[in-house]
């Protein structure tokens, strides 16, 4: 199998690389500073070419948009990890999975998609308890909050029926029956942590997932690819590869 990897530079993008060299999964990097990989504007051109199972693409919201074009006018399945898109970005996501197979993942750890089930099921078993999100990611994360907190939020509020959502706090701020704190650390060189804090009735219960390493997202990139790759057009989500895998 060969994938093309755009974002190949980055920290994830090499992480991938390095993943699938170890399971001889071929992969073609498309970066504008790594020597030997394709440039981004040549993307469409290799795509056609080469025709690869899928592209994977871990860069940033405006280059992930120019990857959508060159796969959609190839026809080429299209896994996205790449985070902080606008809301309208959604759409746009839907409308070209008309015409190919797009997986969207904010996270790629099957830890995190257990979490998301554990949360669900905590906010549902404890209503009136309050809640509070906090995540922690490297020093170099440019959106926040993360793709995932956002993703846990919008978790905990379909539940709950309710969309009160508290960034931080200063001053005389108390809080409100509903509120969901939300809280962003950025320090270091974390791989990526998620606690959301349930508390109430004299007692207060933590769930936390902690990456320990970018190669856990970059298995699940992986995995995702190979279960895309013969799909048909269609919206695909990482919970239906672990289901399956
Ligand atoms: N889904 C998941 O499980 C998961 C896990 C971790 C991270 N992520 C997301 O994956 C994305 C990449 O993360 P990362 O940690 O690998 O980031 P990174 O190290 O900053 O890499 C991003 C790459 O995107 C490329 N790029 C394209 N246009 C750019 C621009 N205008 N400014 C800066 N870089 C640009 C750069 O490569 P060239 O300059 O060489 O083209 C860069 O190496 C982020 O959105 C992150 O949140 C997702």
């Amino acid at each position: 199998m060969t994938i093309v990897v755009t974002g190949a530079s980055g920290k994830l993008g090499t992480a991938i690389r390095d993943a699938a060299a170890e399971r001889d999964i071929e992969t073609i990097a498309c970066s504008r500073s790594l020597d030997g990989s394709i440039e981004p504007a040549e993307l469409e051109r290799h795509l056609e070419e080469r025709t690869p199972a899928a592209v994977i693409d871990v860069s940033v919201p405006e280059r992930t948009h120019e990857v959508i074009d060159a796969c959609v006018a190839t026809k080429t399945p299209l896994v996205i990890g790449t985070t902080g898109f606008a809301v309208e970005a959604s759409e746009r996501f839907d409308r070209a999975s008309e015409q190919i197979p797009l997986l969207k993942a904010s996270n790629f750890a099957r830890g995190v998609h257990a979490l998301e089930t554990l949360v669900r099921e905590a906010v549902g078993l404890l209503e009136s308890y309050d809640i509070e999100l906090t995540e922690t990611h490297h020093n170099r994360k440019r959106d926040a909050p993360s793709g995932t907190a956002k993703s846990l939020l919008e978790t905990i509020e379909a539940e709950r029926e309710l969309d009160d959502r508290v960034f931080g706090r200063e001053g005389h701020q108390p809080r409100s029956d509903g509120n969901i704190g939300v809280h962003v650390r950025r320090a270091g060189s974390i791989h990526g942590e998620h606690e959301i804090l349930l508390a109430g009735n004299d007692e207060a219960l933590t769930i936390t997932h902690r990456a320990e390493s970018r190669r856990v997202f970059a298995a699940g990139a992986l995995d995702s690819a190979r279960w895309l790759a013969d799909r048909p057009a269609g919206r695909y989500a990482f919970s239906e590869v672990v289901a399956e895998q």
